[in-house]
């Protein structure tokens, strides 16, 4: 493989991650030239560039050095590292850094009318599912024998066809199992989109460019879930007021013009702020509450 001195991240061309994880990108302050191909889009902020391909080849081009980094399914990660497993090969690629979008669980899912009270009575049934590696494994640990049926796709409608008994796929929104009159039985793993990377990181300035990146990704992934808390107070309620806040640095207190008791604060959070919080802050005696989203957070 010939050197290379810029990082180059593969990510998915379309389908359900790829505009999140261009946005997510673009948000580190990468900017993109796409060829005329567009299968490649050089990095015009910074030495980083981009393999637009099918998110099942990720994995892949990590393991073959053709890619550093890759934006993937844990899904899809995962079956690549058991199937590697199974055949005796040392993992090729690992899970940096978890992303929070494309959320999705793999799933095994029955015919509606199908009796089910554990794994056991899938016991000598055959299952579909494009993630073989990944069922295998826990059949394993279930104690349950059951037959694999290997589809690369349309695994939903295995049943009807008759390929298979149950199907092992990835479920969402739940909308394709309804649409196919299936229920889901139980979750093998939870997944979202990941940054997958090589074992061993470039020895080189790629290393220096990946860990860059990944300072600028942890600031972005923090303030997406930050929000600026603004509301007054009498002083003597702050300190239970603040209590109920998810944590952060620690709050600004301001006097407020004209009034000898009541105080303003001011607080960053990394958490989500409910209505409930606001209804129990009120009881304790806030008012005038205002909560902002952070765009930018530098500590
Ligand atoms: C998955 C899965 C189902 C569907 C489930 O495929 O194979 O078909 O999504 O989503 P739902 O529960 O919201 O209906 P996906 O579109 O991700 O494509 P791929 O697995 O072929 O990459
Ligand atoms: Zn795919």
């Amino acid at each position: 493989m010939k050197p290379r001195d810029r990082l180059r991240i593969a990510v998915q061309k379309s389908g359900r991650l790829a505009d999140t994880s261009q946005e997510l990108l673009a948000k580190c302050g990468l900017k993109f030239r796409q060829s005329r191909d567009k299968l490649f889009c050089f990095g015009e902020s910074l030495a980083i560039d981009l393999l637009l391909v099918r998110d099942d080849d990720i994995p892949g081009l990590i393991a073959q050095g053709v890619c550093d980094l890759g934006i993937v399914g844990r899904n899809v990660l995962r079956e690549r590292q058991l199937a590697a497993q199974e055949d005796g090969d040392a993992p090729a690629s690992r899970e940096l850094r978890a992303l929070g979008f494309g959320r999705c669980r793999l799933a095994i899912a029955v015919p509606q009318d199908m009796r089910y009270a554990s794994p056991s009575d899938l016991a000598g049934l055959r299952i579909a599912t494009s993630y073989p590696a990944s069922l295998a494994a826990w059949l394993r640990v279930q104690g349950v024998e059951a037959g694999i049926v290997e589809l690369s796709g349309s695994v939903e409608i295995a049943p009807r066809l008759g390929t298979a008994d149950v199907i092992c796929d990835l479920v969402s929104s739940g909308a394709t199992l309804v649409a196919n009159q299936l229920r889901e039985v139980a979750s093998l793993f939870d997944s979202e989109a990941v940054i997958a990377a090589a074992i061993d990181t470039p020895p080189d300035e790629r290393g220096e460019l990946l860990e860059m990146l990944l300072r600028r990704l942890d600031g972005v992934l923090q303030v997406r879930e930050s929000k600026l808390v603004l509301l007054q107070a009498p002083r003597d309620a702050l300190d239970s007021i603040a209590r109920l806040l998810p944590t952060g640095p620690r709050p600004t207190v301001t006097p407020i013009e004209g009034s000898s008791d009541e105080v303003a604060l001011q607080a960053v959070c990394y958490g989500a702020i409910t209505w409930q919080h606001l209804e129990d802050m009120k009881r304790r005696g806030a008012s005038n509450l205002l909560v902002l989203p952070v765009e930018k957070m530098l500590a």
